[in-house]
């Protein structure tokens, strides 16, 4: 204000609107009376202007103090009692910056479906960051990494799990090191079944006093390190720990993922889509849980990472999107257990050259017949296509595959004849091809080379005749029904 004064543009500005254009003929007297009247009116003019300038003034004054107590109030960067649990907290929320320290990049409040009323996994996690004596210790990237686990903890009802964290829980290992016992079929060294005890130690979920990477180790089927050497999360593995609700939106904070397991629980909603978004991601497992909706084509985007993609036992729909097939690094593809609609692309070869587990099994529908450039797919180890409704012959071209372990194929509308030339597989060890009627033809000699692999032979319910080749009549499990037609090994053959 005192700079107006200085320059006198207070005063310019009411002279200024004085009528001072007008012209008219000289006369002294005249002009002296009305010079004395120019000044009375301007004297009447200046006074209700000053008055208006005083008044005006003062009110601004008063206004801008007023209001300035309260903007500054707002944007502090902490509450003064940030460890009030007020959730009846009525004050206005202005920003995402409003009372915490970082700024999520394209988050506001509306999108983060922020409420003021702490009902929401966001907005419990934003009170519990509030509530953070630590608060400011950590980066920005910390903070973040901490809003987007405390997120996904109230998202998935964390308050439910079973295993919160914290001390320490012993579980059955198998011997290389992965927790929950799993049979081992050729135990090295010849060893006891490889199984032996491991400790997981973890401090509490959301505990202040530990760092968000000792959560994680709450799950007893852990597998890997949380975090890297710099306490970014990198492995997000939760398996069989009750979670439930949904996966939030958040998770796709998290941009260092490269390892997501969570199942075995009663997770629901859909894949989000922003795993399409974490750029390291090469493992995503969301099997057994209650997921709905379709496969959302952003995962396209993790073309150079993924890696596998397991999915089986949800709810999930639809076709797999075209962008799917994009992901050339894909080795294992796991969907079994949906009302998901596939069909085996006759390029997958070319997609996919790396491609290994094929997982399909009791599908909405997997129809059509089976491409011979299957073939083609030189890693391929696992094909199970189980319980759908493929027609057609099984490609004699899978023969070339040298590390093909199992074709499960029961319970299709297969036809035709098993190839002679299966003969030459050198590691398969299951063959499923029960409940296809329409197969036909003889069961070949040659089949007797698979003696050295073979554990699994499986042809009850197929129209398949001839005489099952002594050295297989050792197998783990054989099921065939003797007939006329079809026999060998314990069945009592009729000579035809
Ligand atoms: C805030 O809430 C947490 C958990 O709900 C509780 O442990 C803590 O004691 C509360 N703090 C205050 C100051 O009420
Ligand atoms: C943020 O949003 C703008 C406008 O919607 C968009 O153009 C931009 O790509 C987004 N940035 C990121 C990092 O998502
Ligand atoms: C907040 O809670 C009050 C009282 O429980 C309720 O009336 C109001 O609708 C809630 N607001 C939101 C945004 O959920
Ligand atoms: C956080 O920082 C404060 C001050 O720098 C320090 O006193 C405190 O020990 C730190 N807390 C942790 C958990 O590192
Ligand atoms: C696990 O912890 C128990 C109890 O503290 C201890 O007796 C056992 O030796 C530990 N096992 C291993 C493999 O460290
Ligand atoms: C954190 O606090 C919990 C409970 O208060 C305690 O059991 C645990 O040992 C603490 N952890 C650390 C690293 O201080
Ligand atoms: C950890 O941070 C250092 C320094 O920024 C970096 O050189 C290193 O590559 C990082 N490690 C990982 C695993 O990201
Ligand atoms: C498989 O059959 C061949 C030829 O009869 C025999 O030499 C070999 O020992 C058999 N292998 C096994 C594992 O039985």
């Amino acid at each position: 204000m005192t700079a107006y004064h200085d320059h006198g543009l207070v005063h310019a500005r009411p002279v200024s609107v004085l009528p001072t254009g007008t012209v008219e003929p000289f006369d002294e007297e005249r002009a002296s009376r009305r010079k004395i009247a120019q000044q009375r009116s301007l004297f009447y003019l200046l006074v209700p202007w000053a008055l208006c300038v005083i008044v005006l003034v003062t009110v601004g004054l008063i206004v801008f103090l007023t209001a300035g107590k309260d903007t500054t109030a707002a944007p502090s960067p902490l509450p003064e009692s940030h460890n009030n649990n007020n959730t009846n907290d009525e004050t206005p929320v202005v920003g995402w910056t409003w009372d915490l320290p970082f700024s999520l990049p394209n988050y506001t409040l509306h999108t983060l479906k922020y409420d003021t009323n702490y009902t929401k996994p966001q907005s419990k996690a934003h009170l519990w960051m509030k509530n953070d004596p630590n608060l400011h210790n950590y980066t920005e990237e910390r903070l973040i990494q901490r809003f987007a686990m405390a997120t996904f903890y109230y998202a998935t009802v964390g308050e439910e799990w079973t295993h919160q964290g914290g001390g320490t829980v012993t579980v059955t290992a198998d011997a290389a090191g992965r927790p929950g016992g799993r049979r081992q079929l050729q135990p090295p060294g010849g060893g006891s079944g490889g199984l032996k005890e491991v400790n997981i130690t973890s401090e509490p979920w959301l505990s202040y006093n530990a760092s968000e990477c000792t959560w994680l180790s709450s799950s007893p089927l852990r597998k890997k390190e949380a975090c890297n050497e710099n306490h970014t999360l990198e492995n997000l593995e939760l398996l069989g720990n009750g979670l439930a609700g949904t996966l939030p939106e958040e998770l796709g904070l998290l941009t260092s993922l490269t390892y997501i397991k969570l199942g075995k629980d009663n997770i629901g909603g859909t894949i989000i889509s922003q795993f399409g978004s974490l750029p390291k991601l090469w493992g995503l497992h969301l099997f057994g849980s209650r997921l709905t909706g379709t496969i959302p084509s952003e995962l396209g985007l993790l073309s150079n990472t993924l890696k596998g993609f397991a999915v089986q036992g949800n709810f999930l729909s639809g076709s797999l999107p075209s962008e799917f097939w994009q992901l050339r690094e894909l080795k294992e593809l796991r969907i079994a257990n949906n009302p998901l609609e596939l069909s085996i692309p006759n390029g997958m070869h070319k997609y996919m050259p790396k491609f290994r587990v094929l997982y399909a099994a009791r599908l909405a529908t997997l129809d059509g017949s089976l491409p011979t450039t299957l073939g083609l797919l030189t890693g391929l180890s696992h094909f199970n296509i189980e319980e759908n409704a493929v027609t057609g012959p099984l490609p004699s071209e899978l023969a070339t595959l040298t590390k093909l372990g199992s074709i499960i194929a029961s319970n299709n509308h297969l036809t035709g004849s098993l190839p002679s030339e299966y003969g030459l597989f050198h590691s398969l060890e299951s063959l499923d091809l029960r409940g296809n009627m329409g197969m036909v033809g003889p069961f070949s000699p040659e089949l007797a080379n698979l003696n050295d692999t073979l554990e699994v032979l499986d042809l009850q319910d197929t129209s398949i005749t001839g005489t099952i080749p002594e050295e297989l009549c050792g197998l783990e499990s054989l099921n065939f029904a003797c007939s006329p037609s079809l026999c060998g090994c314990d069945c009592t053959c009729m000579e035809l």
